[in-house]
């Protein structure tokens, strides 16, 4: 298919949306051309211009993106102040719990099955005199409450240290014993947790043009796109180890920020371990388009950075987890939720029907805590999230067992 879109240089950039001619403001050239390969296929001049168009870029994705070549912010400059600037998602307003339903909100089985891990991590570490349970990412508390209440009812209650990390303000809620600080402290002894930390590190995007990677920028008040410089340096290494060979069109988060932050978190422990549980793929099974998205009240939204809603890529879990075993030197263990929740002993099965008649309310209770834990489990959802369990200085392998 062949459009003729009118393409308009302002400033000297050009700008090619879908064949739909775009009007911009102080337009000082305008220059005819046509695009070949289908929609947002390769432009070539028609004749006459001084001016070479931008290389291409791909179809767009499923939220229906416009393209446009105009200047615009890299992805992460756009993500960081969207979230976490004045104003921003993640710290102001209600929090992550009111837009989208993670593990910690799903059910209190996943905090229990956590606590199981804290215990184990607390045996490993021998009893010591201060264990530290810190959560990155900690939203508005509700992990470290569960687990609040779940260490004062156990052994570990007056050795435990609750630590949330958040950019976030303090709840006024939040029960006392929980610490709130804006970032890692060091020296831990114990467990760090980070439950849908990683994905909501800003992070850029890169697309593969005609000439190599490039960035992609985007139009924070309305999501267009529009395609930057060529990547170089760290960020075209890290695409070269991380992400599968490119065909035209190949879009791509480059989770550099995702490993420096993970690998500074782990490098924060002394001695005990840390988890990452987050949605994210491998190597050899990236996602084509990339993954970024939004979320707002629930529901599914286009990643526009403009404050509104959430704006989340999967994690590179592979690349995440090989950043921190470099800092641990310590190897890591990387397995799905299903498996994880498993190996602490959240199975989901049925109570047995027999329980019915002899005890119906306990029935009742273990049917709802079987299908608590479906939901966790499920490989089609949470289930299919990752867990990364990197260990320091202690041996903890035998915790995530198949
Ligand atoms: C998707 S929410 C997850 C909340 C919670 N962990 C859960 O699983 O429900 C991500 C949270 O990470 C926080 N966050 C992102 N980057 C952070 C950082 N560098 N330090 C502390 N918190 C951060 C955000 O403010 C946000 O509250």
């Amino acid at each position: 298919m062949a459009i003729d879109p009118v393409l308009e240089g302002g400033t000297g950039r050009w700008q090619v949306c879908a064949g739909v001619t775009e009007r911009k403001q102080a337009c000082v050239k305008t220059f005819t051309g046509r695009v070949e390969g289908g929609i947002l296929g390769t432009v070539r001049p028609a004749g006459g211009s001084d001016q070479p168009p931008s290389p291409a870029l791909p179809a767009p994705g499923p939220y229906g993106r416009r393209v446009t070549f105009t200047d615009r912010l890299p992805w992460r400059v756009a993500m960081e102040r969207a979230l976490y600037g004045p104003g921003g998602f993640f710290v102001s307003g209600a929090g992550p719990a009111a837009h989208f339903r993670t593990s910690v909100h799903a059910s209190p089985l996943f905090a229990s099955a956590l606590f199981r891990l804290l215990s184990q991590v607390d045996v490993a570490l021998g009893h010591p005199a201060r264990l530290d349970l810190m959560d990155v990412g900690a939203g508005r508390g509700e992990l470290l409450s569960a687990l609040a209440g779940h260490a004062g009812r156990s052994s570990l209650a007056d050795r435990l240290r609750l630590t949330a990390v958040e950019r976030a303000g303090r709840p006024a809620d939040l029960p006392e014993e929980i610490d709130w600080v804006g970032s890692v402290p060091s020296g831990i002894t114990g467990l760090l947790l980070a439950t849908e930390w990683l994905d909501n590190v800003p992070l850029d995007v890169a697309v593969w043009a005609e000439d190599g990677w490039r960035y992609v920028l985007v139009d924070p008040t309305t999501g267009e796109e529009s395609i930057g410089d060529e990547v170089r340096g760290d960020d075209a290494d890290w695409l070269t180890t991380w992400w599968s060979a490119p065909a035209a069109g190949t879009r791509a988060e480059i989770g550099r920020t995702r490993d420096q932050a993970w690998a500074d978190a782990v490098g924060r422990i002394d001695r005990g371990g840390a988890l990452a549980v987050d949605y994210g793929h491998l190597r050899g099974d990236r996602p084509v388009d990339g993954s970024l998205t939004g979320y707002r009240g629930g529901r599914q939204v286009g990643p526009v950075p403009d404050g509104s809603c959430d704006v989340t890529a999967h994690v590179a879990m592979d690349s995440v987890a090989s950043a921190g075993e470099r800092v641990a030197r310590c190897a890591y263990t990387l397995i799905s939720q299903r498996e994880g929740l498993r190996a602490l002993g959240a199975d989901g099965g049925r109570p047995p029907l027999s329980l019915a008649a002899s005890d119906p309310a306990g029935y009742v209770r273990a049917l709802a805590a079987a299908s608590a834990v479906a939901e966790l489990t499920d490989p089609a959802g949470l289930g299919g999230h990752w867990w990364l369990l990197q260990p320091v200085g202690v041996a903890l392998g035998p915790l995530m067992a198949r």
